[in-house]
C-alpha cells in the first residue's frame, strides 16, 4: 500500500444532481484541478477525481418534481456537470457517477463486509430527520429546534432501521486527529471536528426503508432497505480508484493526498468517513482539506434565495482563464469570500489587463518595433537586471512551497507581484527611449523582461491553462522549464494573443443590504458625510525615498500631490524598500496638522491597510494623476 513521492490523489466532493453547478461547485473543481495541473507539470503521478451523488432523498424529490425515473433525471443532470468542467477545462481522470454498476457492487461488498464482522447491526430508531442534510439531527444539534444548516424544522421519525458502530471509534479517531496534525486543515475545522467530539458520539443509522426511500443501492442482507446515501457517497473515494476490483490499482492510488470539501460538509467527511475506513481496515487519507464558502451579498449561494452565480454564463461574458484566476486568487482557503461581478472586474482589469496584458504588450511592441521580432541577446547585464533574474530564479521555489501548503491565492499574488516589479523596471530602464542611444544594452532589458514574464506565465499556467499556453506558444525556448536562459535569442516572438481586453465598467449602483432604515447597532459609530469632508485625501507621487539613519521603521519621502512637492515620515520601511516606493501612486491626508518626527517635518500622512504583521500601501489601481481628491 501506500504512495510513492510522486503520486498524487485528489478528490472534490461529488455533487449531488438536484441541480446545476454553481460558483460553488465550480470553485473546488477549479482548486482540484490547479493542483493537479500543478502536480503533473512537477511530473508527479496524478489522479484527479470528481463527479456526482445520484443518490438518496433530494434526488428522488427532484425527479419526481420533473415527472420522470430519478435515473432519467441523474442522466439528464449529470450532463450539466460534465460540459461545465469541460467548459472550465477540468482535467479530471475519472468522472464518477454513484448509479454506476461498480460502485454499487463495491459499496454493497463493503456492506457485507461490515455486517459480517458485526459492525452494522439492525436497530428501531426514533429522531429529528432534515432532508436537505440527508440526515438524522440530536436535539443538542439543532437550534431553536431547527436545522442549523437548512433554518428548517426537521421531521420526526420513528422506523427500523441499520446501524453502523460508529461510536465505538470515537476515543480512537479523537486520539487520530491528535496525532496527526495534518489530516483535517485548515487548523480551525480541525477544532472545530474536536469540539464536536466533545460530545458523545451516536452511532450512525446508514439505512432507510425503501417504504420512505427507493433511489439508492440495496443493502446486501436485507433488501427492504436502501444504502444511506452518505454511506453510498463516501464510498466513492475508493470504489473509483478500484477498491475491492483491482487491488493493484487501488495501492497504488489510496491513500488520497486530499480530500478537498467545502466547509459545509466536515462532519460526515471528518467524523464518519475516517471511522467508515477504520472499521473496514482501510487506511486514513492524508489531509481532509475543507475551504470556506462562496457568498453573494454575504450569504450562502442557494436556489431558494435565488442568489446563484452560474460559471456558465460567467465564462460566456469574460472567458474561461479569468474566471478560473479570480476563483483562485480571491479566496484564502479555509475562510469565506463574497463574489460580486464588481470584484470581479476589478480584479481582472488590475491583475489581467493592466499588470500583466501591459507588460505583454510592452515587450511585444518594443520587439517587434526595434529587433525585427527577433528575440535580443542578454549582452550587457547590470545590476538592475541581475536583480531581475535573481528574483525570477527564486520565484519558482517560494511559488511552489506556497502551492505546497495550498496557499494558492498568495502564491498567485506572488507571481503577479513580481510581473509588477518587471513593469517597474521597464519603467526605470526607459527602453522605449534607451533603445536611441544604446542598442545592445536595450536588448539586455527586453531579454529580462521577456524571461521574466515567461518565468512568470509558467507559474500561472495551472491557474490559467487555455491563455497561457498560448502565449507560451509565442515564445521561442531551449525548453519550457522554469530556468532562467531557456529562451532563445535570435529567434523570432510568435504572434502574440490578445490575452485580457479591458473590461469597462458602468456607474455602480449601490444596493441598499437592509430593506428597512432602522440604524443597526453598528451604525451607532456612523460619520456624517460632512465629517468625512474635513479630512482631505489625495492621490499622490512619490518621487524619492529614502531610510532615516538610525531607524528600522521610518521612511522618508518626497512626494508630489498635484499641487506642490511635500516631505513626509511614513513608518512602513519593515515593508517596502525606499526604491519600490519610487513612482507609486499613494493616497495621503493632506490637511493634517505637520508634525516632526526625529528631527524630521512630516507635512501629511499616507494611507496603507494593517491586519496582523502584513501591511500593504493604500494606491490608486489605475493610472490617476497626483491631486487627484479621493473619496
Ligand atoms: N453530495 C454531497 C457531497 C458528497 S461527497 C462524498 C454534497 N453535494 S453538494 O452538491 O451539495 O456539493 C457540496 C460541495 O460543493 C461543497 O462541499 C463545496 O465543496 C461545494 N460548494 C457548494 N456550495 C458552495 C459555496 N457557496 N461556496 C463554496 N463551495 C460550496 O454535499
Amino acid at each position: 500500500m501506500n504512495n510513492t513521492k510522486n503520486i498524487f490523489y485528489i478528490t472534490t466532493p461529488i455533487y449531488y444532481v438536484n441541480d446545476k453547478p454553481h460558483i460553488g461547485h465550480a470553485y473546488t473543481t477549479i482548486l482540484a484541478d490547479v493542483l493537479s495541473r500543478f502536480h503533473r507539470a512537477q511530473g508527479n503521478d496524478v489522479f484527479f477525481l470528481t463527479g456526482v451523488d445520484e443518490h438518496g432523498q433530494k434526488v428522488q424529490q427532484a425527479a419526481l418534481k420533473a415527472g420522470i425515473k430519478p435515473k432519467d433525471h441523474c442522466d439528464r443532470m449529470v450532463v450539466h456537470f460534465q460540459k461545465t468542467w469541460e467548459k472550465l477545462e477540468i482535467t479530471n481522470d475519472f468522472f464518477i457517477r454513484t448509479t454506476d454498476d461498480y460502485h454499487k457492487k463495491a459499496v454493497q461488498n463493503v456492506l457485507r463486509d461490515l455486517w459480517n464482522k458485526g459492525e452494522i447491526y439492525e436497530h428501531e430508531y426514533g429522531g429529528f430527520y432534515c432532508v436537505g442534510c440527508e440526515r438524522f439531527y440530536t436535539t443538542k444539534e439543532l437550534v431553536d429546534g431547527k436545522c442549523p444548516q437548512h433554518l428548517k424544522e426537521p421531521e420526526y421519525i420513528k422506523e427500523k432501521n441499520y446501524f453502523f458502530r460508529m461510536s465505538k471509534y470515537q476515543d480512537w479517531l479523537v486520539d487520530y486527529i491528535n496525532r496527526n496534525p495534518g489530516f483535517i486543515q485548515p487548523e480551525s475545522r480541525r477544532n472545530e471536528v474536536l469540539g464536536f467530539l466533545k460530545n458523545k458520539l451516536e452511532d450512525l443509522c446508514i439505512s432507510r426503508p425503501k417504504s420512505r426511500l427507493s433511489w439508492g443501492i440495496e443493502l446486501p442482507f436485507d433488501k427492504d432497505f436502501v444504502t444511506y446515501v452518505w454511506f453510498d457517497a463516501l464510498l466513492n473515494y475508493v470504489t473509483a480508484i478500484g477498491y475491492k476490483q483491482d487491488d493493484a490499482k487501488f495501492n497504488k492510488w489510496w491513500p488520497a493526498n486530499y480530500h478537498l470539501i467545502g466547509k459545509d460538509i466536515v462532519t460526515t467527511h471528518c467524523v464518519y468517513w475516517p471511522t467508515m475506513l477504520k472499521a473496514a481496515g482501510i487506511p486514513m487519507p492524508k489531509t481532509i482539506f475543507a475551504h470556506g464558502w462562496w457568498l453573494v451579498d454575504e450569504t450562502k449561494m442557494s436556489k431558494s434565495l435565488q442568489n446563484i452565480v452560474k460559471p456558465l454564463d460567467l465564462i460566456d461574458k469574460y472567458g474561461v482563464d479569468p474566471v478560473r484566476y479570480f476563483l483562485i486568487r480571491d479566496m484564502v482557503l479555509g475562510q469565506d469570500a463574497n463574489f460580486t461581478e464588481e470584484m470581479f472586474i476589478r480584479r481582472y482589469n488590475s491583475d489581467l489587463a493592466n499588470d500583466f496584458g501591459n507588460l505583454v504588450s510592452r515587450i511585444s511592441t518594443l520587439i517587434r518595433k526595434n529587433y525585427d521580432n527577433l528575440i535580443p541577446r542578454e549582452d550587457k547585464p547590470d545590476e538592475i537586471d541581475e536583480e531581475v533574474r535573481k528574483n525570477a530564479e527564486s520565484l519558482p521555489i517560494s511559488v511552489h512551497k506556497l502551492i505546497n501548503e495550498l496557499r494558492l491565492y498568495e502564491a498567485i499574488e506572488t507571481v503577479i507581484a513580481f510581473v509588477r516589479s518587471i513593469n517597474r523596471y521597464m519603467e526605470i530602464q526607459q527602453p522605449w527611449k534607451l533603445v536611441k542611444q544604446d542598442k545592445e544594452k536595450t536588448g539586455s532589458v527586453l531579454y529580462t523582461a521577456a524571461e521574466g514574464l515567461r518565468i512568470a506565465a509558467k507559474l500561472l499556467e495551472p491557474v490559467m491553462p487555455g491563455k497561457i499556453a498560448d502565449l507560451l506558444g509565442a515564445f521561442p525556448v531551449h525548453s519550457d522549464k522554469l530556468i532562467w536562459g531557456n529562451l532563445k535569442s535570435g529567434q523570432p516572438l510568435g504572434q502574440l494573443p490578445i490575452l485580457f481586453p479591458r473590461v469597462q465598467t458602468k456607474k455602480l449602483e449601490h444596493k441598499p443590504k437592509k430593506a428597512d432604515n432602522k440604524p443597526s447597532e453598528k451604525d451607532i459609530n456612523l460619520v456624517t458625510i460632512d465629517d468625512f469632508a474635513k479630512i482631505k485625501l489625495v492621490t499622490a507621487k512619490v518621487m524619492e525615498a529614502e531610510r532615516v539613519p538610525d531607524t528600522a521603521k521610518l521612511l522618508k519621502l518626497q512626494i508630489d500631490t498635484g499641487k506642490e512637492h511635500r516631505q513626509i515620515v511614513a513608518g512602513i520601511a519593515d515593508h517596502y524598500e525606499p526604491e519600490q516606493m519610487i513612482g507609486k501612486t499613494i493616497v495621503v491626508v493632506t490637511n493634517l496638522q505637520p508634525v516632526t518626527i526625529r528631527g524630521i517635518k512630516s507635512n501629511g500622512m499616507l494611507l496603507a491597510a494593517k491586519k496582523g504583521k502584513k501591511l500593504r500601501l493604500v494606491t490608486a489601481m489605475d493610472d490617476i494623476e497626483p491631486g487627484a481628491s479621493v473619496g
